[in-house]
């Protein structure tokens, strides 16, 4: 069932007196107990796809076409109200950075209690008791104890779990992680991931998994989307993706996951555009090994092949 439908999502920035768009038709779909993964480097849109859904905007961000369907409903007809209610109840993002959603001044029992009293009406005891559950939920050790610790008293990976606590305490159809576990040390990353899979699992919530670790991706996620400068340029199923990738800005992308991830990260040659640089055509042409002359004049579309994999070049 799907559960959030994105589709043709144009958005751009006000730049002073000039307009900069930042996503073309930008579309994807989210199914119930999904993770799926958006991928590419920094800059391709990432996280104003998904900020998009949240209406969690810079101010000088506009949304000029397309639709966000959430449970029957487009999102981007919405009043403030309406999803200050959707946010804190129905879709939660887990942000990069723990603290942007903790508040440094309150212990991290109160914010989850108060959480728990305004999504599940409780109070008293039976919050509290709740509470512990969701400490136990995402396997934060001596749940009582923990509750009267300040933000800064947990570490990196214990305050992402926090935050997990209080999505699942909200009871989120959706999360929506941008780059989770990108602060975390690679122990405390698989951690983290291997608590979202369960959570996926056990209470079929769907997950919008932003990241541009290609490793992590390959071992968590459903069905995968690339972005580069702002469009999709192919998408897949897991299995589909890493065994027949299609568009050269995907293969390139797999050629530099590390074998050994210590090891420093190879790079696609060439930097990506930025949003005032044009480009005729393709945006990746001028990076691309396989460019000709078609590349330069035009954009190619996201075409079918098989199994919902749809990437968007000139090549066969
Ligand atoms: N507040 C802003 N004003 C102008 N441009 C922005 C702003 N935020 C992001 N951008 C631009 O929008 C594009 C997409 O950014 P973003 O979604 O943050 O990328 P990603 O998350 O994939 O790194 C980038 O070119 C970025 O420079
Ligand atoms: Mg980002």
């Amino acid at each position: 069932m799907t559960i959030l439908e994105v589709k043709n999502l144009n958005l751009g920035f006000q730049c002073e007196d000039i307009f900069r768009q930042a996503l073309f038709d930008v579309s994807f779909s989210l199914e119930k107990g999904e993770i799926l993964s958006i991928v590419g480097e920094s800059g391709c849109g990432k996280t104003m796809s998904a900020m998009s859904i949240l209406q969690l905007l810079p101010k000088t961000a506009r949304i000029t076409k397309g639709e966000i369907i959430f449970n029957g409903e487009n999102l981007l007809t919405k009043t403030n109200k309406d999803m200050q209610h959707i946010r804190g109840s129905k879709i939660a993002l887990i942000p990069q950075d723990p603290m942007t959603s903790l508040n440094p001044l309150y212990t991290v029992g109160d914010q989850l209690l108060e959480i728990i009293k305004i999504h599940q009406g409780l109070s008293g005891d039976a919050a509290y008791q709740k509470a512990i559950e969701a400490f136990d939920m995402v396997q934060i050790p001596a749940a009582k104890s923990r509750l009267k610790n300040y933000p800064h008293e947990f570490s990196g990976g214990m305050k992402q779990r926090a935050i997990i606590a209080m999505a699942l305490a909200c009871q989120a159809e959706i999360l929506i992680a941008d780059e989770p576990t990108t602060a975390l040390d690679v122990t405390i990353q698989a951690q983290i991931m291997t608590l979202l899979n369960e959570i996926k699992n056990n209470n079929k919530t769907s997950i919008l998994l932003i990241t541009h670790d290609l490793a992590l991706v390959s071992e968590n996620a459903d069905k995968i989307a690339v972005m580069y400068a702002g469009r999709i340029v192919e998408t897949a199923n897991n299995k589909e993706f890493f065994t027949n990738p299609k568009h050269p800005y995907t293969n390139a992308l797999l050629k530099s996951i590390p074998s050994n991830r210590e090891k420093k990260l190879e790079t696609i040659k060439g930097q990506p555009p930025t949003l005032s640089q044009q480009i005729d055509g393709c945006k990746f042409n001028p990076r691309c090994e396989y460019c000709m002359d078609i590349c330069k004049k035009e954009i190619p579309n996201l075409k079918t092949i098989e199994n919902e994999h749809k990437y968007a070049c000139f090549l066969d």
